[in-house]
């Protein structure tokens, strides 16, 4: 049976917390259009990321902050279409949630009426905890996301790993307790020193899901397209290579360019046909006339 067809059972937000509870690992990964997020979600992934990056990804930006709400709406709701059995998550990008916290709420309602997302995520520390708060009180479930922040690329002069000091580790320390009391159900934390993220991990009773954050947080999360080799930014050591994609489809587009040029695409198979005798009566048809 179809995946799509058959009862899946749905991740919800007290589904990810029970996994912490169970010691169960969660696996996330990030999807921005139908075919990605489908396979994502029939992989069983626990928890979908309508993440930022999508603006280098897909967009082609230089960094995540030009993102815009709209351009996250867009392939959130391609997303929705897709996914089934995942909780599916949208980033809030940058310039939603620094202005005030009503733009901020007024964002996060659209991504779950029009855009079908169950929960938000936004970066910053215990400076996000009031505005945390009033989105959980509005019944937005919030993943809150530490460490390597990549919005505040400005700010930190580039991507560094953060908390490798003991005066930034106790700062992170705060902020996730902070983040946690202010009612966030998850935490993403990204490029911390792995026995950091596990001394958080042992701390926090709400999931840890790392990215660049060593293998002891309660879950991982990676780019789809760092997993699947179709990434042309520069690789991070975390990035595992689970398939090459352009690797195989390099070959595989010269191959149709070449098949193009020397006209042996489409062949006759591929081609539609007339009935047998329409040919013969239409020239005909032309000639005469
Ligand atoms: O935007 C994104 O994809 C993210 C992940 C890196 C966690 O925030």
């Amino acid at each position: 049976m179809d995946h799509h067809t058959e009862a899946v059972s749905k991740v919800t937000v007290p589904w990810i917390l029970e996994r912490k509870l169970k010691g169960e690992k969660i696996a996330c990964l990030t999807a921005y259009d139908y075919p990605t997020a489908r396979l994502v979600d029939e992989a069983g992934i626990d928890l979908i990321l309508v993440g930022d990056s999508l603006g280098q990804v897909i967009l082609g930006y230089d960094s995540t902050v030009p993102v815009t709400v709209e351009e996250i709406l867009h392939h959130l709701r391609a997303v929705r279409r897709a996914t089934r059995r995942a909780l599916l998550v949208a980033d809030l990008p940058y310039g939603a949630y620094q202005v005030s916290d009503e733009k901020a709420l007024e964002a996060a309602i659209r991504y779950l009426k029009e855009g079908g997302a169950e929960a938000v995520k936004l970066e910053g520390g215990k400076k996000r905890a009031p505005l945390i708060r009033r989105m959980v009180d509005a019944e937005v479930p919030v993943m809150a996301h530490i460490g390597l922040t990549p919005q505040s690329l400005h700010a930190m002069g580039g991507y560094r790993v953060q908390g490798k000091t003991w005066e930034s580790a106790t700062e992170l320390l705060a902020d996730a307790e902070a983040l946690q009391d202010a009612g966030a159900f998850a935490i993403c934390l990204e490029g911390l020193p792995r026995e950091f993220a596990a001394i958080l991990t042992r701390r926090l009773s709400i999931p840890t899901i790392g990215i660049g954050a060593g293998p002891d947080c309660d879950g991982q999360i990676l780019i789809f397209h760092d997993l699947a080799g179709l990434c042309f930014l520069p690789r991070t050591k975390f990035a595992r290579l689970y398939t090459d994609m352009a690797a195989s489809l390099r070959p595989a587009l010269a191959h149709f360019r070449e098949d193009v040029v020397r006209g042996r695409y489409p062949d006759d198979s591929e081609s539609y046909h007339w009935p047998p005798g329409l040919r013969e009566q239409f020239e005909q048809s032309c000639v005469s006339k």
